[in-house]
This record gives C-alpha cells, sequence and structure tokens, in this order.
C-alpha cells in the first residue's frame, strides 16, 4: 500500500523517488528498498513499470521540463530523491548537457512541491576521477582534484551542493565502479556483455576468449555489486554523517581478468583460449539473426537482441589496460562494512541470468 494514496503522512514515513528506476542501478536499488521494508518507493523513468506492493511508477521524460514539472505535481510525500537516471551519447562532452539537465529539473520540481524532502543521493562513478580517459591515480579518493572539465559527474554534483546551501535537505554522492546486477535494455551492462557474449561463443562452438587489448587481460580492477551499492546508497542517504559526503563504493577486493576469465569459461562450459582483441561493437553486430534464433530453441525470455547488448560499453571495459580502482576505505571509516566476494558475484548473476531465461 502506497501511503501517497492515504491523506496524512507520519513524520517518520519515508517516500523513496528513485529516477531512473529501469536502469542496472535503479532497479537493485528498488529490489533493495522493498526489502527494507519500511519505504514507500515511486520509480521514475520514461518507460515506466508495474505498480506492486508498495511499489508504484510514474513515466516521465525529464528531458522535457515542462511535462516533467507537470507529471511531478503530485510527489509531495517524496523525502529522499535516489538519482540513478543516464542519457547515453556518443562523446564526453555530449553527456553534459542532458545528464546535468534531468538532475536538476527533477531536483526543481520535486523541491517545489515536497516540504518534507530530506536528502537527495546522487550515483556518480569513477569518471569523476577521469578513469575512462586514461590511466588516472590509483586508488582514487574522494577529495582527489578534478579533472580537466567537460564532466557531467561533476557538474551534477557542484549543481546539489550549490542548491543545498541554505536548505533543510542534504546530499550524497555515491561512485561505484563498474555496476553489475540485472538490467534490460541499458548501455552499461558489463555482466550482461559476458553472459551474452558467453553464450553466443557457445553457440558458435568457439572458445571463449577475452577480446579487449591484450594489457587490459592482466592489470588489477575492481567491481561494485549492484545489491551492494543499494545497501550503500540507502546507507548514505539516512546516516547523519554521511551528509553532504560523497563515498567510493567497490566490492572490497581485486581481480584481474586473467584469473577471472577461466573461471566464467569454467561457469559456461566453454574452453579457454588465448585473448584476442576484437571490437565486440563491430564484430557482434550481425548476430542478431543467431541470437532470435536462440531465443526460440532454448525457449528463452523474449528479450530483443537490442535490449541484452552493451557492445559499446563491453569495448570500453575490456580496453583498460591500467589499474582500475579507488580508495573504498572512507565509507567503512564512516561505518559501512559490507562487502562482496566479486567471483561469487559474477557468478550469482550469471545464474540469476539463467534463472530468469535471459541465457541459456
Ligand atoms: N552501469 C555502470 O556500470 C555504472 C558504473 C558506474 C557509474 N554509473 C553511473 O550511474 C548512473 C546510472 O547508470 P546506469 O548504468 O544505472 O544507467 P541505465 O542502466 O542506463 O539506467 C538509466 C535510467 O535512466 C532512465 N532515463 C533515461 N533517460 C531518461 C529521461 N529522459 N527521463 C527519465 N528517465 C530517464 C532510464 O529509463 P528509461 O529508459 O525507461 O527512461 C533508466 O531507468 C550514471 O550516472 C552512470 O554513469 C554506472
Amino acid at each position: 500500500m502506497w501511503c501517497g494514496q492515504h491523506g496524512g503522512m507520519p513524520e517518520e514515513n519515508k517516500v523513496a523517488l528513485v529516477v531512473g528506476s529501469n536502469g542496472v542501478i535503479g532497479r537493485n536499488l528498488i529490489d533493495h528498498l522493498v526489502q527494507l521494508g519500511d519505504w514507500d518507493i515511486i520509480g521514475l523513468s520514461r518507460r515506466g513499470g508495474t505498480d506492486a506492493g508498495r511499489v508504484r511508477h510514474i513515466a516521465v521524460d525529464l528531458l522535457d521540463e515542462e511535462d516533467g514539472r507537470e507529471r511531478l505535481r503530485g510527489l509531495e510525500h517524496v523525502t529522499h530523491i535516489f538519482y540513478a537516471a543516464f542519457q547515453d551519447r556518443p562523446t564526453w562532452a555530449e553527456l553534459v548537457p542532458p545528464n546535468l539537465a534531468m538532475l536538476v529539473n527533477v531536483v526543481e520540481a520535486v523541491e517545489a512541491v515536497a516540504p518534507g524532502l530530506r536528502h537527495v543521493s546522487l550515483m556518480q562513478g569513477y569518471k569523476v576521477y577521469g578513469a575512462h580517459l586514461g590511466p588516472f591515480k590509483t586508488p582514487a579518493r574522494e577529495d582527489d582534484p578534478h579533472h580537466m572539465p567537460p564532466e557531467f559527474n561533476v557538474d551534477q554534483q557542484n549543481f546539489l551542493e550549490a542548491r543545498q546551501k541554505g536548505k533543510t535537505w542534504t546530499w550524497s554522492a555515491l561512485r561505484p565502479s563498474v555496476v553489475c546486477g540485472f538490467a534490460l535494455g541499458n548501455p552499461m551492462n558489463l555482466a550482461m556483455v559476458i553472459a551474452v557474449y558467453a553464450a553466443i561463443s557457445k553457440e558458435l562452438g568457439l572458445p571463449l576468449r577475452f577480446p579487449g587489448k591484450p594489457g587490459a587481460y592482466h592489470t588489477l580492477l575492481e567491481m561494485t555489486d549492484a545489491g551492494l551499492l543499494a545497501k550503500a546508497t540507502v546507507w548514505a542517504a539516512t546516516e547523519e554523517r554521511c551528509a553532504n559526503q560523497a563515498f567510493n563504493i567497490n566490492n572490497g577486493d581485486l581481480f584481474r581478468w586473467n584469473e577471472m576469465w577461466p573461471k566464467i569459461a569454467r561457469f559456461f562450459d566453454l574452453e579457454v583460449a588465448p585473448p584476442l582483441p576484437m571490437s565486440l561493437d563491430v564484430v557482434m553486430a550481425d548476430k542478431e539473426p543467431l541470437w532470435n534464433d536462440m531465443v526460440e530453441r532454448h525457449g528463452l525470455a523474449k528479450n530483443s537482441y537490442q535490449e541484452v547488448s552493451s557492445w559499446r560499453f563491453g569495448d570500453a571495459v575490456f580496453s583498460w589496460d591500467y589499474d582500475f580502482l579507488a580508495d573504498g576505505s572512507k565509507a567503512r571509516r564512516f561505518g559501512f562494512h559490507d562487502f562482496v566476494d566479486t567471483e561469487e558475484m559474477f557468478m550469482n548473476i550469471f545464474a540469476d541470468f539463467r534463472r530468469r531465461k535471459i541465457i541459456p
């Protein structure tokens, strides 16, 4: 039962607006909030979703300022905004205008109608540290100086910092590594890239080859489990001393693909072969008919090839021939001690994809 359907709202009620509710981050955050049991949840995305229990969905295009304002008028009970929306663009510079505009539009619209707003949580990433540009200072720390703009993550935080001054609400920012979990139809989904690439390799009778740059097979990196990130996000949004702070959130262990890849191959019952650099965006472009055939033959859920393809993101991640890690100790010092074993994480996610009949 959603409290917004009733008249008054007791002071302690927590109403989460999860912005980007279909994303790999937003979906898993909603699952966690549901499990916590004491939240009413509103998911916001363009596609919308199916209401269930204490979760309801609204379909809003946040790039349409007028439409957004109109549709967000009914959100007067919102106490926490969890912002995890994302608009993909071909260049880093082009990411800035839409991604800043969406945050500004939703914060301004909700602030205007929700007097009980207590917190705005911002999802960032290692892009704050320039991790996507090339070898960056590792381990990256929250107070490292910013890199040369354009950088939408920094602009978003600057907006929140300025907007929060003199307000009763606070903000927090989460900086995960690559986020792994279940989602469909999103541009950055590494676990899906690996699972579908492995499934298609198997279908073609091929061994599993790491498709990235030669150096990328050997560097140190870390991941962030979407469930762990969800816990950290709610923790930072509700723990008083996290107010107006940013936190790196990662699984807490490091790995190299050269050790992980053979384990992934084993999960899919595949031989592992030496790496061979190739662009997934290029070599997977013609695999749609094969995918459609696999869906039929294996009785898979009817997901389109586009919904399970984030090849461009796979190419980016597998090109990192430099260490890719940030110091996660600030969150621990502030009281968040959860961790996830990354090998277990991958295997659990792949098993989940099988259960959901996304892959054979
Ligand atoms: N994925 C990762 O590995 C990763 C790692 C580190 C940091 N991050 C950061 O985390 C943030 C979220 O990333 P994500 O990967 O979770 O994104 P995502 O999976 O692409 O999800 C984006 C969400 O935003 C919604 N959305 C997009 N445009 C919208 C619009 N105009 N109006 C309303 N909703 C809109 C999408 O739903 P509809 O399509 O239905 O609108 C979707 O729910 C980004 O800032 C990203 O840089 C991601």
